[in-house]
């Protein structure tokens, strides 16, 4: 790959991992051969992934769940296949299937084509298992937040353990999109904002889910998505256009792409939007120039959910036809659920407008896939598998662990917390007794009954008659708040514990925001409590970063809990009562109010930057600022509190001059000089002051979590390549260019101790 890949110290490797780019003449012998075999409707076959089940029939829907409870067990509905899918897959019409989960309807579809079909090719299996399968880890902007790739890469393997098990060969994650504008739901699936941290867990949970040995003896082929710039949507507004220069395309955010292909990531998803007027499924420069003339990318490009026949409405093709065209000239390969290519490529190629070449290349991208999953030698899913292996006690031990990481304390007046068992606790908020919602956004094959509710997790600590629990008002509706019994039960107590935020189906796709304060009645159910004058500790529940500057001044303690999974009311009472000291940051940072917004930490200088780096308010007359709020966020990248104090000292650059091909050595020492053991994530920025382009203020270059128990310190050092230091110059060429350099190693974006060095041209 000729794009750079951060190395990062702190991702190490947990299991092996198979690498589906490395391509291998056995292979490729194969390909060859079975491809001269094909007829064109067969390989236009291999090209279309649709869902196999027919519309939603009530009756038979019914007579399940009749039968269900006759037998006395658990109703799982199974959806009919469609009328003509058996026929289909005899004829070779169809490549692969998408979110199905249900391993007797696999294997007797795989069955047919494996012994009814006429040159056997196994169907690949897609889903979409964001974070976790059925053991449903933290929102993936709540993972990020464990700054752990190692963790990560063990809770993508669980998840690839459990959706294997259901007959899944394909995972369409991580979700890799970097996201500065928090109005958009799904800021939930990524890693937030900035491309270092995306790329170390892009190739974290690559090596996950690609694990060579799962129990099934099968393996699995993540699908980085959504390729590309999907997140720098307008407004936020989910789907809507994007616009950014190609520079920030290859800046920002390609690199997490490349950090998952340089994993072995074996595929790639378009995604729906535009780039520079030419949607991504449809655009030669992104498809083409970059992922196989510049990163020499040999991996398989699905679609996303249509995005072929979204082409007619974002007005570049008059009509699927032309959309079919357009798409497999630019580099696609496999259309998702819409049905231009079996429809329109027969017609296409007899016309000569397409070069059966094309078809033929993208067909042996599909075909090495499935020969690299080993999908030939077995195509069959054992179902008997499943019962054995989801939520296994280690994946649910591992589910806390990751919560307990993931979570933030961004707030801890007067030390208010941990908590200690005497307390008398009121619980008011409609978060506390909540299941579902804790789940997050993409938990497709959840089950609430498996998750641990906030009051189950204090359970474990405090004895009932220690609290009561008032749920005050609903999430997000506008009935009135039960303010009496708030305030009767927050009088009782000694500490008022609120559970808020905003629910599970108020971010992820197709649900964005303007407004990110408090939804429904839930501020002013905070209002008249704090009326009562006792402490509050708020944890936040949340897909996104929210804008909460009333909450921040009217609370005494505030941890942000995103939807913590299905342990995430066991963590939350850990973090509470101090069995866990919290040691997550934010990737992504908290605004002061909507009207900021992308507000990030790796912004441009500009030509009139307020004083103090760009981050200070009012009276600069003339100055990039704004009259009624500062710049800064309310809490900025890289953000997290300990309930002990880390104290960086003594910055030392080992050589403040390097040459080009030289290593940039950095170290800090840190020291846990309060009464707590804890981790800290150590992060260590650049500024590169005079660019032949302008240049952020400062960029992550590197992180290690490390742990340090009260009066110990540790040096922390980074190792840097210079290489690792360039950018997209004025010629539009990656380059690394001499000049002065500003480091800092700190505990976030907005503070660390400053040192300097130059790189020469030497
Ligand atoms: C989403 C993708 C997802 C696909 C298949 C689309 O709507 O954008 O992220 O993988 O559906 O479910």
């Amino acid at each position: 790959m000729t794009l750079p890949s951060s190395a990062n110290p702190t991702n190490t490797a947990v299991s092996a991992s198979n690498n589906y780019n490395q391509l291998d003449p056995a292979t490729e012998a194969r390909v060859e051969d079975l491809l001269s075999q094909m007829t064109l409707t067969e390989k236009i076959g291999q090209l279309f992934q649709l869902n196999p089940f027919g519309p939603f029939d009530r009756d038979h829907f019914e007579a399940q769940k009749a039968e269900a409870a006759k037998a006395e067990r658990p109703f799982h509905y199974i959806p009919q296949l469609r009328h003509d899918m058996e026929d289909l897959l005899r004829e070779g019409r169809i490549g692969s299937f998408l979110n199905v989960t249900i391993p007797s309807v696999i294997n007797h579809c795989q069955r047919i084509i494996m012994e009814e079909s006429r040159l056997r090719i196994p169907l690949i299996v897609g889903s979409d298992v964001i974070h976790g399968y059925r053991t449903i880890f933290p929102i993936p902007l709540g993972e990020s937040a464990t700054w752990n790739p190692a963790l990560l890469e063990q809770a993508s393997r669980v998840a690839a353990e459990e959706a294997s098990a259901a007959g899944v060969d394909w995972i369409y994650a991580p979700m890799v999109d970097i996201a500065r504008d928090p109005r958009w739901g799904r800021i939930a699936e990524g890693a937030g904002e900035d491309p270092f941290v995306g790329m170390a867990m892009a190739r974290a949970r690559v090596r996950g889910f690609q694990s060579t040995d799962l129990t099934s003896g099968r393996r699995i082929a993540a699908c980085p998505k959504h390729y590309i710039g999907y997140g720098a949507a307008e407004a936020g507004r989910d789907y809507n256009t994007t616009d950014f220069s190609e520079r920030t395309l290859r800046d920002v955010y390609l690199p997490p792409f490349v950090a998952a292909f340089d994993a072995g990531a074996g595929s790639v998803m378009s995604s729906f939007n535009e780039i520079s007027g030419v949607p991504a499924t449809a655009n030669p420069l992104v498809l083409k120039t970059i992922l196989r003339h510049e990163l020499q990318w040999p991996g398989l490009v699905v679609s996303d959910y249509e995005s072929v026949a979204e082409l007619v409405p974002h007005g570049i093709a008059a009509d699927l036809k032309d959309a079919a065209r357009l798409s497999i000239l630019a580099g696609l390969d496999i259309e998702m659920v819409s049905d231009g290519y079996p429809k329109h490529l027969p017609e296409l190629i007899e016309s000569g407008e397409v070069p059966l070449a094309a078809v033929d290349e993208a067909v042996r991208r599909v075909l090495r896939l499935k020969f690299r999953l080993g999908l030939f030698e077995n195509p069959y899913t054992d179902e008997t598998l499943a019962d054995k292996i989801m939520l296994r006690p280690d994946f649910r031990e591992l589910a806390l662990e990751v919560a307990q990481e993931s979570m933030v304390l961004l707030k801890n007046e007067a030390d208010i917390l941990p908590l200690s068992p005497q307390t008398r606790l009121a619980v008011i908020g409609p978060l506390a007794n909540n299941r579902a919602d804790l789940l997050g956004c993409w938990s497709l094959h959840n089950h609430p009954e498996d998750v641990e509710t906030v009051l189950k997790g204090l359970s474990v600590y405090l004895p009932e008659d220690h609290w009561e629990y008032v749920a005050g008002c609903a999430i997000r509706d506008e009935a009135p708040p039960d303010i009496a019994k708030a305030v009767k039960a927050a009088e009782a107590a000694d500490v008022v514990l609120l559970v808020l935020g905003e629910g599970a189906n108020m971010s992820g796709e197709g649900h964005s925001r303007t407004h990110l304060g408090l939804p429904g009645r839930q501020q002013e159910l905070v209002d008249a409590v704090a009326a009562t004058g006792k402490p509050l500790v708020c944890v936040l529940m949340s897909g996104r970063p929210l804008v909460i500057p009333q909450l921040n001044e009217q609370v005494q303690a505030l941890l942000a809990a995103w939807h913590g999974g299905i342990r995430a009311g066991r963590a939350i009472a850990d973090i509470l009562f101090g069995t866990v000291n919290p040691s997550g940051k934010l990737t992504a940072s908290w605004p002061r109010s909507e009207g900021q917004i992308p507000v990030y930490y790796a912004h441009k200088n500009t030509g009139r930057p307020a004083h103090e780096a760009g981050t200070k308010q009012f009276a600069e007359l003339f100055k990039s600022v704004y009259i009624d709020a500062p710049n800064s966020p309310l809490f900025p990248f890289g953000f997290g509190l300990s309930y002990t104090q880390f104290a960086y000292s003594n910055l030392k650059v080992e050589r403040p001059f390097l040459g080009l091909d030289e290593t940039l050595i950095v170290s800090a020492t840190v020291t846990n000089c309060g009464s707590h053991a804890g981790a800290e994530v150590v992060q260590l920025y650049v500024r590169d002051l005079v660019g032949s382009v302008t240049r952020p203020v400062k960029e992550l270059k590197g992180f290690q979590k490390i742990s340090l128990q009260p009066g110990e310190q540790q040096t922390v050092r980074f190792e840097i390549p210079v290489c690792k230091l360039g950018f997209t110059g004025w010629d539009m060429n990656h380059r690394v260019e001499p000049g002065d350099f500003k480091v800092w190693i700190g505990p976030n974006s907005a503070t660390g101790l400053e040192g300097d060095f130059a790189v020469t041209a030497r």
